[in-house]
């Protein structure tokens, strides 16, 4: 169902509420990856060019004692996003209060506000993590609309998203949230055709529900990564010290079956002896692991027949690393795929599903070359198992 965006309401002297997912990652107190700040400036800049009192807030990690708050502040955040849009962005250090609510009346059209991290509630009785009735009514009642542009938090369902939605009169998406549900709903509910999902990442238990999805639209499931080696030991290989997860080999086995030959595995694998950058690199068919080595990246063989696969693709979705990619020595699998999307970008719908997979891009420098990378995590995993997400549930319709 078609979403209300912030191109159908009027903005110009509203108290504009943003939710935005700021919650970036942070090393030696500073943002290592600001790609949800930068992939959230078109709605902040929209609101304050249209004369909106833009007032803007995100949970920051995970707040469970007292000594979470100071770490986890987002005064750093709003610092940033006061660069990238060349303008002061008041940060107000609390987040309910007089200091905030005076802080709102004074907003004027087109100046922004951005209060602090709203799990801070959390330490009270997670106030804002389940929901609580009265603080999604508190900071509703601070705003005139609601624009929810925070697809990464959208798989929760907590007072900052649902809880404002339940107790304001207008809720519309802003354009972050209306892009992954274009790219990543779009390509679930009506893919050009042919349609390949690319599946890696360590654990199978964690992709389920995306593989048991995706295979009811997609024409190709390719898998890789360290979740292969539980279908390799179901298709009857040994697969020496890869990884492996015991209890879902009869699960393999069943989605194998079920795929009627839409599951793709590699043929060969690149293996090491020990888990590092440095171990020694082989390349192995799939029937000749020795019992010593374990797979740590697909092998030249199989980059080829998934290349072969990706070149005529007219949608794509990525989801998980097919190898060791942080170690470089084990990357090229992971690598190669990339660059193949890149090369189909004129002809094809791209999409990373977040997470891993997008890190490797970025860590690659082929970020450019893709038609999206999602900014969920968490909750693009979620929209690709097929899940009704509460944060777009949320959302107005037309
Ligand atoms: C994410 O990074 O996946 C989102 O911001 C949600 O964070 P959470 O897992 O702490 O709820």
């Amino acid at each position: 169902m078609a979403k209300m965006t912030i191109r159908d309401v009027e903005l110009k002297g509203k108290k504009v509420l943003i939710r935005v997912d700021f919650n970036v990652p942070l090393k030696d107190g500073e943002i290592s990856d600001e790609n949800r700040i930068v992939q959230a400036l078109p709605t902040i800049e929209y609101v304050l060019e249209k004369g909106g009192r833009a007032i803007l807030f995100s949970h920051l990690g995970r707040i469970k004692e007292e000594k979470d708050l100071a770490k986890n502040s987002l005064d750093i955040v709003a610092k940033r996003l006061g660069e990238h849009l060349n303008k002061d962005v008041k940060f107000i250090p609390v987040t309910r209060g007089k200091v905030l609510e005076d802080a709102v009346d004074e907003l004027k059209d087109g100046e922004i506000l951005m209060f602090e991290n709203t799990r801070f509630e959390d330490l009270d009785g997670k106030k804002e993590s389940k929901n609580n009735p009265e603080l999604g009514k508190y900071w509703a009642s601070l705003g005139d609309i609601f624009v929810n542009d925070a697809f990464g938090t959208a798989h929760r369902e907590h007072a900052s998203n649902v809880g404002i939605a339940n107790n304001i009169k207008q809720t519309v998406a802003g354009f972050l949230l209306e892009k992954e549900i274009n790219f990543i709903g779009g390509a679930l509910e009506n893919p050009e055709r042919p349609f390949v999902a690319i599946l890696g990442g360590a654990k199978v238990s964690d992709k389920i529900e995306v593989i048991k999805n995706l295979l009811k639209v997609a024409d190709k499931v390719l898998i890789g990564g360290g979740m292969a080696y539980t279908f390799f030991k179901a298709m009857g290989y040994e697969i020496g010290q890869s990884l492996l997860e015991t209890d879902k080999v009869d699960l393999a086995k069943e989605l194998l079956e079920l795929s009627q030959g839409k599951i793709l595995l590699g043929d060969d694998v690149i293996t090491a002896k020990e888990f590092n950058a440095e171990s020694e690199k082989n390349v192995r068919t799939i029937n000749q692991i020795p019992a010593d080595e374990m797979g740590m990246d697909i092998g030249p063989r199989t980059i080829q027949k998934f290349e072969s696969i990706i070149k005529d693709a007219k949608t794509v979705v990525w989801n998980g690393p097919l190898g060791v990619f942080e170690f470089p020595r084990f990357a090229e699998g992971t690598r190669s795929i990339a660059q193949a999307l890149t090369e189909i970008k004129d002809q094809a719908t791209t999409i990373i599903g977040g997470g891993d997979s997008a890190a490797a891009v970025i860590q690659f420098g082929l970020d450019e070359g893709f038609t999206h990378i999602s900014t969920g995590g968490g909750a693009s995993l979620e929209y690709l198992e097929g899940k009704l997400l509460p944060g777009i549930e949320c959302v107005d319709n037309k």
